[in-house]
């Protein structure tokens, strides 16, 4: 999704304040970008398409002086990824970056369209900068022509805007947008996430829908559409800008899958008690009192840790999960009362198809849970509780650590409910504790692996198509393992639950089509899925076993390729078994030469619908 900074502060450093935070926010996916800076009083604009290079090349090429600046990452909505439709857009002297959807943009055209505006884009951003010229022309002061403005559109946004009639001022907006401003000494930053401005101030605000904050360098303002004052919290943000750099890994997907034994312990530690057998979550108590069902949420990646949610909280806690896509769910009837508790999980807290399902949950009275890895983010503020995933930044388009991190906290989440509701007794509760306990040396060696499955990818690249299969609790990390190698790959992968096979899949099976089977010892479906693998060693297809415990290695003359993974308990085994997944689907795009980082038409953050 689109990234925004803006910057007002010190003579010269605008442009580089810009182009490094614009290149910290690549990973939310882009195809065009620009800046506009304002210098002694008048606006300067360079637009490119394509990767941020192409802005640089141009950049290059002229000499900037201005204090303040707005700078755009764009992922195309209204109009194709080009130049002319790429930010900021400019009319007069007022001049716009925008991420979201204006959803009247086509009335509010035809009327400006009237007044005698010309439309240089096909956006919908167009008409914000169209509309505060048309105030400002009537005299209205920078302030009140952005109010004015903005109480006319509907629909989501988070802008930067700059004025060459008052050029000592940045304005900020944000509607259904993520949008921080962060605080320096006589600078004052805008971005649409943390990682932008990290490098140079730690103290941030989050904006909230409808806020209008007036940034100059020295000071700052924060208003609603009507001008009236309001009061928000300063944050300090606690990660390590070291943290967001690829850590002399090639790519921030590697790095990310390397951190994931770090990001684990990071997220248990503090919250249990192996002594009493109890896990912490602080504001949980009174929204787990008398739940009876669970309705766990979310998109892509998060989706498939709320399906394997389910076979935790129902094993460990004994409490029924149903499971169901944000997109989806807002569109169906759900049986919602007091007594549920949905748990809506995300990354990025941003996702709107989220967001929306959440709201919607609420309005119908359920108690809400997020589980999210952004602090403050807009899911975390719309939940009655979070619980944050201690991830740290996670800047590949493709979630690995944010992952394996939501599925400790549905690990953590299922004993606190089970001890809350009394299903689990203190001794089971021990146990399980125990058992996360062991999950980072468990990963530090499933790392280890990360040569042999760089030369499996190398033998298995050229394949056009590939299923994964696996039952039970690993069934949602065959669904995950397939949507790793689809997004960074751009191969097709189908995940399927083994026993689901014989009913269709197996008519693809044949020596082109090589089979990932997800199988860790321990699984009490194990024995069955190896049936499958028999069927499918019959029809001549090629076999990957990805399987745990000494025994495996009998399998290896049955099979194609044997990835041994370190044992875990039952319950805790897809975080490992996620491991070698994400390696293969890595390096697969690494040889296929496709961009792991930022693979082409995703985005990071999804705030459409
Ligand atoms: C996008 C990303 C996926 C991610 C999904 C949900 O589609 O490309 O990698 O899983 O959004 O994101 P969230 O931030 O809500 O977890």
């Amino acid at each position: 999704m689109c990234g925004i900074v803006g910057y007002i502060g010190i003579e010269g450093k605008t442009v580089q304040v810009l182009v490094e935070g614009l290149k910290r926010l690549e990973y939310r996916g882009y195809d065009s970008s620009g800046i506009a800076i304002l210098e002694k009083g008048h606006t300067k604009v360079i637009k490119s398409e394509g990767k941020l290079d192409n802005l640089l090349k141009k950049l290059s090429i002229h000499s900037f002086n201005g204090s303040l600046g707005i700078g755009h990452t764009r992922w195309a909505t209204h109009g194709t990824p080009s130049e002319r439709n790429a930010h900021p857009h400019v009319s007069g002297g007022t001049s716009v970056v925008h991420n979201g959807i204006i959803e009247n943009y086509q009335e509010l055209k035809n009327e400006l369209k009237k007044k005698g505006y010309v439309f240089n884009s096909d956006t919908d951003t167009e008409v914000i900068s169209h509309l505060i010229e048309d105030f400002s022309k009537n005299g209205s002061s920078f302030e009140d022509s952005v109010r004015g403005a903005f109480k006319l559109t509907e629909g989501s946004y988070a802008v930067a805007i700059v004025s060459e009639r008052e050029p000592e001022k940045i304005i900020a907006l944000r509607k259904f947008s993520p949008l921080i401003i962060a605080l320096g000494q006589g600078e004052n930053f805008i971005a649409s996430d943390i990682p932008a401005v990290l490098p140079y101030s730690k103290r941030v605000i989050f904006l909230e829908d409808g806020d209008v904050a007036i940034l100059e360098k020295d000071s700052f303002r924060i208003t609603d559409l009507n001008g009236q004052e309001v009061k928000r919290e300063v944050f300090s943000i606690n990660w390590d800008p070291v943290a967001i750099e690829k850590g002399g890994y090639k790519h921030f997907m590697l790095k990310e899958i390397h951190d994931q034994p770090h990001a684990v312990l990071d997220t248990i530690r503090g919250r249990v008690s192996e002594e009493s057998g109890d896990v912490y979550f602080e504001g949980l108590e009174n929204i787990v009192k008398g739940v009876r069902r669970v309705v766990a949420i979310g998109c892509g990646t998060s989706y498939h840790s709320c399906l394997i949610g389910r076979y935790m909280i129902e094993n460990i806690a004994h409490v029924s999960v149903d499971v169901d896509l944000a997109s989806e769910i807002r569109y169906r009837d759900p049986i919602i009362d007091e007594n549920t508790l949905v748990i809506a999980v995300s990354q990025s807290g941003e996702t709107a198809d989220t967001s929306e399902a959440l709201l919607e949950m609420k309005k119908r009275g359920a108690r809400t849970l997020s589980i999210t890895n952004v602090p403050k983010s807009k899911i975390a503020r719309e939940s009655d509780a979070v619980i944050y995933t201690h991830a740290g930044p996670e800047i590949g388009v493709a979630s690995t650590k944010a992952f394996t991190t939501q599925l400790i906290v549905f690990y953590l989440l299922s004993i606190y409910l089970g001890r809350h509701t009394g299903r689990l007794s203190d001794n089971e509760g021990r146990r399980f504790i125990h058992d996360s306990f062991r999950m980072p040396q468990l990963l530090e060696m499933a790392l280890k692996l990360d040569e042999v499955i760089k030369g499996l990818a190398m033998e298995f690249y050229h394949y056009k198509n590939f299923l994964y299969l696996a039952r039970g609790i690993n069934y949602p990390i065959a669904l995950e393992g397939a949507l790793k190698l689809k997004e960074v790959s751009y191969i097709h992968a189908e995940g399927y639950a083994a026993g689901e096979m014989k009913h269709g899949p197996i008519a693809l099976v044949d020596e082109s089509m090589p089979v990932v089977i997800i199988a860790p010892r321990d699984g009490i479906v194990y024995k069955k899925v190896l049936n499958n693998l028999q069927e499918i060693r019959a029809r001549r297809g090629k076999v990957i076993l990805i399987t745990s415990g000494d025994e495996a290695d009998e399998l290896n003359t049955q099979i194609d390729r044997l990835i041994k993974i370190p044992d875990s308990s039952y319950m805790l085994s897809p975080i490992i078994a996620v491991v070698p997944l994400q390696l293969f689907a890595y390096y697969i795009a690494v040889y296929k030469g496709t961009d792991a980082d930022q693979p082409r038409n995703l985005a990071k953050v999804v705030t459409v619908e």
